[in-house]
């Protein structure tokens, strides 16, 4: 074995650890090593050969007050300083505190939180929750939705007794629509349609064992990686109702869209809805650290004062990301920053149906604050799809990528690798009017890769 304090580390060895050590995320294999970011700060980051570019994505959604805040590394260094984990069986400053702050600024009697280490986790939590709170098996849940990569670990955990409380054969998923009026499933228009997807999820829930069989549903509140799909008014307070009326739990996966993304703290508040459970990670940090939360409301973490919780991590509540957290979600409150989210974000959706009227390749365009999607399509009329669904895992080119490369060329990036037909922008909440301008102006000339594939 080599020294370990001596692993070579020019710029090629580094490029063939990619290459050759790495496994990496959602692709196929690269054959060349990825661009290496060396630093960032604010919107902004800078590649090793000092190539700077414009943060439209915030990572994935996931640096939403910007890179390398001061405020927020200085917490983590003086946690780091003080301690930084112990045994999730105790309490720590950092975790009660922050535990306190969600209860604070997430909606309604949302109140008890368990710690994750990232989205799918929380979700992964939450899915046990409503197992185990209901002691029912089956949870709806939409087409086009993302919710993170876990396999289900608990089911495979055998003979251990904490997996006893895992429902029999596991989880049953029943798939049900999304409310995605540009392609509306039942060729309805909103609002004649009297909301028809939910009322057919009424009647899938029903058909599927109604309050015998049915513990809850998931869903993101505004859709993020599968189409940015925001719901018409009215959508999610008859979801609500029907989840009410059956006794079943709503799970809002808030992964993307909490903490300030779409202008309002959580994007369940922009229709006054409160779920049963929220699950957070992304914004929760700014991505500092990795920290994933799920937060339930009053009586089902009651609940568990007399029944065992059979779920737990030893990272549940790590001090270093619940100090971080806090100190992050502090700073959008003292920096007004889901203001400016909302502010911005207007500008941003006008700026983005300016360049709808400009480029045939985009066929819709929505958002809700700083996450603004651009559907693209090969032909506005028929509205025909830009690549197909099964484009992400296929090898090849695709226009929407070429649109990404083009982009990244231009000294920027954007949400483009995503499955769907949509390219996102999405900057982090400190976002100017003028950087808006800037990522808009590259956006522009970029979408001329998808306009040529256009056929009008
Ligand atoms: C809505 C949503 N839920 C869950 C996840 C998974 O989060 P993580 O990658 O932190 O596991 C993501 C990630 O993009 C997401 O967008």
């Amino acid at each position: 074995m080599m020294d370990l304090k001596s692993i070579p580390q020019t710029r090629k060895d580094l490029d063939r650890y990619e290459v050759e050590n790495v496994f990496h995320s959602w692709s196929f294999q690269p054959t060349l090593s990825p661009r290496r970011v060396v630093s960032a700060n604010g919107i902004r980051f800078k590649d090793e050969d000092g190539r700077e570019f414009l943060d439209f994505s915030s990572c994935f959604i996931s640096h939403s007050m910007g890179h390398q805040d001061p405020r927020v590394v200085d917490a983590l260094c003086e946690q780091a300083r003080t301690l930084c984990s112990f045994a999730p069986v105790f309490s720590t400053k950092p975790r009660a505190m922050l535990a306190r702050a969600l209860a604070e600024v997430t909606p309604g009697d949302l109140s008890r939180t368990f710690f994750t280490l990232g989205g799918a986790e929380a979700n992964e939590a939450a899915v046990k929750i409503c197992h185990q709170y209901t002691g029912r098996r089956k949870i709806l849940a939409r087409y086009r939705s993302y919710h993170g990569a876990t396999a289900a670990s608990m089911t495979l955990s055998v003979g251990d007794p904490r997996s006893w409380a895992q429902v029999p054969g596991g989880t049953a998923w029943v798939p049900v629509p999304q409310p995605y009026c540009y392609r509306c499933m039942f060729g309805q228009k909103y609002p004649e349609c009297d909301l028809r997807c939910v009322t057919y999820i009424d009647e899938v829930i029903e058909l599927e064992g109604g309050s015998e069989l049915v513990a809850g549903i998931i869903l993101e509140p505004v859709t993020g990686a599968n189409g940015l799909i925001v719901p018409p008014e009215g959508y999610l307070q008859a979801l609500r109702s029907i989840c009410d009326k059956w006794g079943i739990l709503m799970i809002a996966d808030e992964v993307m869209t909490g903490f300030g993304r779409t202008g309002k703290w959580f994007a369940v508040d922009h229709w006054g809805v409160v779920p049963d459970i929220m699950c957070l990670a992304k914004g929760l940090t700014s991505a500092y650290v990795p920290l994933g939360a799920t937060v339930v409301r009053k009586s089902i973490g009651d609940r568990f004062k007399e029944q065992f919780f059979s779920h737990g991590a030893t990272y549940a509540g790590h001090a270093l990301a619940c100090a971080t957290a806090l100190r992050v979600i502090q700073v959008y409150q003292e920096d007004r920053l889901i203001e400016n989210a909302e502010r911005m974000g207007r500008y941003l959706l006008e700026k983005a149906h300016e360049l709808q009227e400009r480029h045939p390749c985009i066929g819709d365009v929505r958002g809700l604050g700083l996450f603004v999607g651009l559907e693209l399509v090969k032909n506005r009329k028929t509205r025909a799809p830009i690549i197909p669904v099964g484009a992400k895992i296929l090898p090849g080119d695709n226009p929407k990528l070429a649109v990404a490369k083009k982009i990244v060329e231009m000294g920027m990036i954007a949400m483009a690798a995503n499955p769907s037909n949509v390219i996102v922008m999405g900057p982090p909440l400190i976002v100017k009017k003028e950087e808006i301008d800037e990522g808009v102006a590259i956006m522009d000339k970029a979408l001329e890769e998808a306009d040529a594939v256009v056929e009008e």
